[in-house]
């Protein structure tokens, strides 16, 4: 299968946000972006105010989910200058009260409300805030997964997470053609991180053959060698952390 890893990379990023920096790969792709791009100014947004990595790091606190915090969003940002690249590494799928359902009997208002907040409505109402600050050829990386894809449904279950990750890809796509009628084109693409060990993942590792949970670290540096080589024709489409494009 063809990868766009094969491909060269573009222009080097010169200013970057992560949203989602205190997640296991929100955070992994700070470090790695920091040290792939010397150069490289970084802003880190999270719910709690992250703990810079270094004098090119600037974190914020900012929860994506407040609808105050979204709105003074490009306020916030726009003394940075233009962002050329931005990731959005959020995502719900448990916590201590939730887990993801394995019969439709088990769906709720409030795990499907949660999970469409977190994973469908948070992160495009972001894009949508950043927009004003992002520059005119900006990249933008969602965080999507897998089990979202509708023609890769398998196995059913994890209904709320599913759903709300095939909304998100829906809503991606519609960006994206909105973002190509402009002159100059924004690329905006939903990412596969491949099962990382991370909170996230964690009640589910037990389940994962031998060899394929990734860390954290080796997830973030695919990732961010995937956003290097986007060019706009992939805008609107899901690529893993191979650089392989995959159906939605
Ligand atoms: N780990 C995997 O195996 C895997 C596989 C497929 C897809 N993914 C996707 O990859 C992305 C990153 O996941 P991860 O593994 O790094 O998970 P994680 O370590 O649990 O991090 C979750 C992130 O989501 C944010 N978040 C969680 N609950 C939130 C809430 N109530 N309101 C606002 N933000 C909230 C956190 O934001 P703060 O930084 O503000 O705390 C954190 O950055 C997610 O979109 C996930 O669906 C992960």
């Amino acid at each position: 299968m063809s990868s766009v890893l094969d491909r060269g990379e573009g222009d080097l990023p010169q200013l970057a946000l992560v949203v989602g920096a205190n997640g296991g790969i929100g955070h992994a792709l700070r470090v790695r972006l920091l040290e792939r791009y010397p150069s490289l100014q970084l802003v880190s947004i999270s719910r709690e105010q992250a703990l810079p990595i270094n004098d090119r790091d600037t974190p914020l606190a900012v929860d994506i989910c407040a609808d105050d915090d979204i709105k003074s969003l490009p306020e916030r940002l726009k003394d940075y200058g233009a962002f050329d690249l931005c990731l959005i590494a959020t995502g719900w799928l448990h916590d201590e009260s939730m887990q993801p359902e394995k019969s439709f009997k088990q769906l709720s208002v409030e795990q499907m409300q949660r999970s469409f907040m977190i994973n469908t409505i948070a992160p495009t109402l972001a894009i949508k805030a950043l927009m004003p600050v992002l520059s005119k050829q900006a990249k933008i990386g969602v965080l999507s997964a897998r089990v979202g894809s509708v023609s890769d449904n398998r196995l059913g279950g994890w209904h709320s997470y599913r759903a709300s990750k095939s909304a998100l890809n829906m809503l991606i796509k519609n960006y994206a053609i909105e973002l190509s009628r402009a002159p100059k084109k924004k690329i905006i693409v939903g990412l596969q991180p491949g099962t990382t060990a991370t909170p996230l993942s964690a009640p589910f590792q037990k389940n994962v053959a031998e060899g394929h949970l990734q860390t954290p670290q080796y997830t973030a540096a695919q990732l961010v060698e995937v956003m290097a080589r986007l060019i706009p024709e992939d805008s609107g489409k899901l690529f893993d952390f191979l650089g392989e494009e995959f159906a939605p």
